[in-house]
């Protein structure tokens, strides 16, 4: 395979478990996907679904207790889970990017933005520290931030949250990575600037031909922007499609009731007011999943056969994992 036609990251047959004080569990059940060089690819769940952990092991950044159990992680062909610890966190950061939800990585509140920026450039390039405040300032020109040869000495609580991610997307999007891993980027931002924030990550892909695997609850903001869809249910991929065929013709039950929660207040992500109603049930904590499909207990299609393990079902580059599909239909 040459060069442009490898994906970017390919993903095959991870497994994560997590230790808690009842036993071990699963949080990544056996998932594969690949993310094309410059695609853009959405992984979508309900909250608990094993996202997260998901981005983490690829990252190799989950927590102590938790554990990578099987799988290959091929990033631009070479398989991040042998690499040395030292090889990963330079590859962290700048060929592999991560912008997160705001919460959970913030920016540092004592330093300046443009600091912040610079010790990121520093640290994976031979650059001056006066080239790196200038292109700093291009940078926060880069992802929309208004006078920024001003803003770039301002410290983060002094910008809205919007213009922190934009931040965070400056210090990710620094190196020019090949794949940008975006874990529920605009979830703590309202509508107009989600749309502003996904924006963003196309015209960095258009620029610099970074890839993009956004991580979200919401199928909404899935619509707009991927051209590749994963669903994931209780930690394992349920479906896998182009987007305009997953929302045309879901194939799995699960989809299928997400997508009904989103075409009832509109797709384009505009004219939404209030948050999702949930699909009806919950989703079964990691401790307490059912055997056989765990979509079962809340599925309206649930039969007989879905006590057994469901097969992953593949026709026409799509893929779902359920048991009517293999079924003839009556
Ligand atoms: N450090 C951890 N230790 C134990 N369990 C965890 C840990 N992190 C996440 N989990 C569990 O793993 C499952 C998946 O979590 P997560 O990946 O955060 O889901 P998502 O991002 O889809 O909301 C959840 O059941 C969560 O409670
Ligand atoms: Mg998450």
């Amino acid at each position: 395979m040459n060069e442009s036609s490898r994906p970017v990251l390919a993903i095959r047959g991870l497994s994560t478990e997590v230790q808690t004080r009842r036993g071990v569990f699963r949080a990544v059940d056996d998932v594969s996907f690949t993310v094309p060089a410059a695609g853009k690819v959405a992984l979508v769940g309900e909250s608990g679904s094993g996202k997260t952990m998901t981005a983490l092991s690829v990252l190799r950044l989950t927590d102590p207790g938790v554990r990578i159990v099987a799988g290959v992680v091929e990033f631009k062909g070479q398989d991040l889970l042998l690499l040395r610890e030292n090889q990963m966190r330079h590859l962290r950061g700048s060929e592999l990017a991560m912008v997160f939800q705001e919460p959970m990585t913030s920016l540092n509140p004592m330093l300046s933005v443009g600091y912040q920026i610079v010790e990121t450039l520093r640290a994976h390039q031979k650059i001056s520290r006066k080239q790196a405040k200038q292109r700093a300032v291009e940078l926060l020109h880069r992802v929309g931030i208004p006078s920024p040869s001003t803003r770039v000495d301002a410290y983060p609580h002094q910008l809205s949250g919007g213009m922190r991610q934009r931040v965070m997307i400056a210090i990710a999007m620094g190196c020019r990575p090949s794949l940008m891993i975006a874990d529920e980027p605009t979830t703590a931002l309202d509508v107009t600037i989600q749309g502003q924030i996904l924006d963003l990550f196309e015209q960095i892909r258009e620029q610099d031909g970074t890839a993009t695997w956004l991580i979200t609850h919401d199928l909404g903001v899935v619509a707009g922007f991927a051209e590749h869809v994963l669903v994931m249910y209780a930690g394992q991929i349920v479906e896998s499609s182009p987007v305009k065929e997953l929302f045309r013709s879901p194939l799995h039950p699960y989809t299928q009731a997400l997508i009904q929660c989103v075409s009832a207040v509109g797709v384009d992500g505009t004219t939404r007011h209030t948050r999702l109603p949930l699909v009806e049930g919950r989703i079964a904590d990691i401790e307490s999943r059912p055997s056989g499909c765990r979509f079962r207990p809340r599925c309206p299609r649930a039969h007989e056969a879905c006590l057994e393990d469901p097969p992953w079902v593949e026709k026409a580059g799509r893929g779902a994992r359920c048991v009517l599909l293999s079924e003839k239909e009556p």
